[in-house]
């Protein structure tokens, strides 16, 4: 990277942003200068996360939100332009998950799983789409997931989510990329995150929420003309 801030004037939102991957790639937006709007829900916890991004970042606006909800999404992406300035990134980072046999899950966990992964992406783009569109510029980067590529034993609820956000990924880049938008589905393998208790791994030899950082960091640096549509990550030593 040519520059030390190479984001400094741009506004990156990242949804998720009180822990784990999304606080990483909040950490490292906010080192590269660009300013940050986040949310998640806990409001104590997105108010810690905070405390810590104002000591890098040059402006942070934060507000407790449910992606989940229509209605919390527009607010906050108004709110976030109204603070910051137009969004020239979007990293759709929150997620929840659910793990067991397929059969077992119940219709309010397949709800919330599909909600937060999956139907929430769709509406954080629409929100921010119209004002990227109008400026020709803009990339939207989806954390989505090895599940997304694979299918593996109780995981069917999780995998369904992110297969979904795989291809509302690659589609919406088509519908996008004229505009001069690019979008980006990042797949990681298991990070050692309070995401899932990752039972039988050594912690040691997962991938860590700054690596998943350093690849959206990578994608946001692309010189304009072209775009990496996917990034699969793996840990060097198997888990
Ligand atoms: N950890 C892994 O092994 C792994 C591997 C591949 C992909 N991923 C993906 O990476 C992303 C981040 O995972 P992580 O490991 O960092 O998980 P995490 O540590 O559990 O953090 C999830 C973040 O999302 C927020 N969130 C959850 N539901 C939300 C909602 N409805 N509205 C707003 N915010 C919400 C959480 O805050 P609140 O609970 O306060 O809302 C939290 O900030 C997810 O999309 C996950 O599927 C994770």
């Amino acid at each position: 990277m040519s520059s030390a801030k190479p984001l400094e004037g741009k506004v990156a939102v990242v949804t998720g942003a009180s822990r784990g991957i999304g606080l990483a790639i909040a950490q490292r937006l906010g080192e590269m200068g660009a300013k940050l709007g986040l949310c998640s829900r806990d409001p104590k916890k997105l108010e810690a996360a905070t405390q810590q991004l104002r000591t890098v970042a040059s402006a942070v606006f934060a507000m407790p939100v449910d992606v989940t909800r229509a209605d919390q999404i527009s607010s906050f992406v108004q709110a976030a332009k109204k603070n910051l300035g137009p969004i020239d990134i979007l990293v759709n980072n929150a997620g929840v998950g659910w793990f067991g046999p397929t059969q077992d899950a119940t219709e309010e966990a397949w709800d919330s799983v599909l909600d937060t992964n999956l139907k929430s992406v769709f509406l954080m783009s629409k929100a921010v789409a119209p004002s990227m569109i109008e400026r020709k510029t803009g990339h939207i980067i989806n954390i989505a997931s090895l599940a997304g590529k694979n299918t593996f034993k109780n995981g069917g609820v999780y995998c369904a989510s992110k297969w979904g956000l795989m291809g509302l990924t690659g589609c919406m880049a088509e519908d996008l990329r004229q505009y001069g938008i690019r979008i980006s589905a990042v797949c990681p393998g298991t990070v050692d995150t309070e995401f899932s208790p990752h039972t039988g791994k050594d912690p040691a030899k997962l991938l860590q929420s700054e690596d998943i950082a350093h690849a959206v960091a990578m994608l946001v640096t692309q010189a304009p003309q072209s775009f990496i549509s996917e990034v699969l990550i793996r840990p060097t030593a198997k888990p």
